[in-house]
């Protein structure tokens, strides 16, 4: 068929989570150590095929430092999908992921598809939220959940692909 669809992303998380390095995996395969923090937010595009259709990702990667929380809703509104992220080595980003679900489920479009990616999954030894208690919650609201690392690039590509599954088709 021919079922190209342009789809609103938003990377919502706490300052630091590595929303910047997924998204720098998925779209460019590369990963650094030392990435910057975002002023604002950074815009990408990619376009991915799945099944029978073509979905081009409009991707918004948001700024987690709280002076930039006003602006979010401009990235999230008319967004198609959201992946909120937190960090395993982190109770506070898991804390923050849970807010920013919360302010989506008030103020965002009631049919996104919401993905939690607990970041940082190569940090085994580190670990302070787990994958039971972060899949519990996000089952109880009506998310997707995978463990990431854009370190090792484990799972970046299948959350991408998971929501471009589940979009709904024109
Ligand atoms: P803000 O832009 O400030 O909101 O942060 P962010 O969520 O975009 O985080 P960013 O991608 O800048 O990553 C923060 C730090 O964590 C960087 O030093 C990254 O190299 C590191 N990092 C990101 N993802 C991973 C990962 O999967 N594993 C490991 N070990 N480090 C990571
Ligand atoms: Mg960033």
């Amino acid at each position: 068929g021919h079922n190209n669809l342009n789809a609103k992303l938003v990377l919502l998380g706490d300052m630091g989570a590595g929303k910047s390095s997924l998204v720098l995996r998925f779209v460019k395969g590369q990963f650094l150590e030392f990435q910057e923090s975002t002023i604002g937010a950074a815009f990408f595009s990619q376009t991915l095929a799945v099944n029978d259709a073509t979905v081009k990702f409009e991707i918004w990667d948001t700024a987690g430092q709280e002076r930039y929380h006003s602006l979010a809703p401009m990235y999230y509104r008319g967004a198609a999908a959201a992946i909120i992220v937190y960090d395993i080595t982190s109770a506070d980003s898991f804390t923050r992921a849970k807010k920013w679900v919360q302010e989506l489920q008030k103020q965002g479009n009631p049919n996104m598809v919401m993905a939690l990616a607990g970041n940082k999954a190569d940090l085994e030894e580190k670990r302070k939220v787990t994958a039971e208690e972060a899949r519990a919650y996000a089952e109880e609201n009506g998310l997707f959940f995978m463990e990431t690392s854009a370190k090792t690039a484990a799972n970046v590509n299948d959350v991408f692909h998971e929501i471009a599954k589940r979009l709904p088709r024109a």
